[in-house]
């Protein structure tokens, strides 16, 4: 039997007004997911749009594909890793979006090993294909940089027992963490357990490293006046998009006399970060913690 998941697009108003994709248009969308924002970028640049979607995910790729194979406009499908975004051979664009994290096939598949609600092989790789799942992970990981990791990626009190705990013992399924967690943790483990899973999956899938990769290489892939966005979905994320924006969108000073030496080669068209409404929060919980920054490269600025 064929499972069809799904996964309900955030911030997707919010997107199409900001990003504002036009009739012709090229889209490269760097997290297809299950190809719900591209969808609906497609319809906007029409017949004549190219959209290149990428995903790390090979099983949310192909949902992808078939879902906008029914589309009209160029498309071309990518399985690949963000990070490696400058060694892609792609074309400039006049759209780049990423939306970052998880998709909900990830948490609602069984035997991905996402969620601590379920017991399965404690994966956690959107790739299954590279690196490392998250046993091979945790066995190969030394102690301080275990404990390091739950701190950072977790925001975890008492990481490094915990880190302690799970090298002493087998860890192969989720329900392994959820038992070495209510060992260190006791009554209060329920209220960690989310950090401790969301510590785990950006370790494995080094998600603040391609994100870095991600924000170095994107904007120099827009042409000018492409946009480019991206929805992060915690604070270590956001703090990395709101820093490299900043810098990407600060006139650079003259030494001395402080003075803008040349426009920035790229303009903010989000001032603040932009958060689903209420109405989005209550209808799709997973949007709660989205937020929404855009640039868009100087019409000056070379392409
Ligand atoms: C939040 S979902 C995207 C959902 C999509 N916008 C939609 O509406 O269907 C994030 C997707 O990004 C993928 N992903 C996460 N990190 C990635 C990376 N470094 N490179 C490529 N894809 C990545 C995940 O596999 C997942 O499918």
């Amino acid at each position: 039997m064929v499972v069809v998941f799904k996964h309900t697009p955030v911030l997707l108003d919010e997107v199409v007004t900001l990003i504002d994709p036009k009739e012709g248009e090229t889209v490269l969308d760097v997290t297809l997911g299950l190809g719900g924002h591209a969808e609906t970028l497609l319809k906007k640049i029409g017949a004549r749009g190219v959209l290149i979607g990428l995903d790390a995910d090979a099983k949310n790729l192909a949902q992808a594909q078939v879902r906008l194979s029914v589309l009209p406009g160029r498309k071309e499908f990518r399985h690949a890793n963000f990070r490696d975004l400058a060694q892609l051979d792609l074309p400039k664009v006049d759209i780049l979006f990423a939306d970052l994290g998880l998709s909900s096939p990830h948490v609602d598949e069984p035997g991905r090993g996402f969620t601590f609600r379920e017991d399965a092989p404690l994966d956690l790789r959107f790739d299954r294909s590279r690196g490392l799942s998250a046993v091979l992970w945790l066995q190969r990981i030394s102690l301080d940089d275990l404990t390091r990791a739950l701190r950072e990626f977790g925001e975890l009190k008492d990481a490094r027992r915990l880190a302690r705990k799970l090298k002493e013992g087998e860890m192969n399924t989720t329900f392994s963490i959820v038992r070495a967690v209510e060992a260190v943790f006791g009554w209060k483990a329920p209220s960690v357990m989310a950090q401790v899973f969301q510590a785990l999956r950006i370790a494995v899938n080094d998600e603040l490293g391609a994100l870095d990769a991600l924000l170095s290489s994107g904007p120099t892939l827009l042409k000018s006046g492409g946009r480019m966005g991206v929805i992060s979905y915690h604070s270590l994320e956001d703090r990395r998009v709101k820093q490299a924006f900043r810098v990407l969108t600060t006139a650079p000073k003259h030494a001395d006399t402080g003075q803008d030496l040349h426009p920035a080669d790229y303009s903010p068209l989000t001032r603040k970060a932009v958060v689903p409404s209420d109405e989005e929060q209550h209808r799709n919980p997973r949007s709660r913690s989205a937020k929404l920054r855009v640039i868009m490269r100087r019409t000056s600025a070379l392409s």
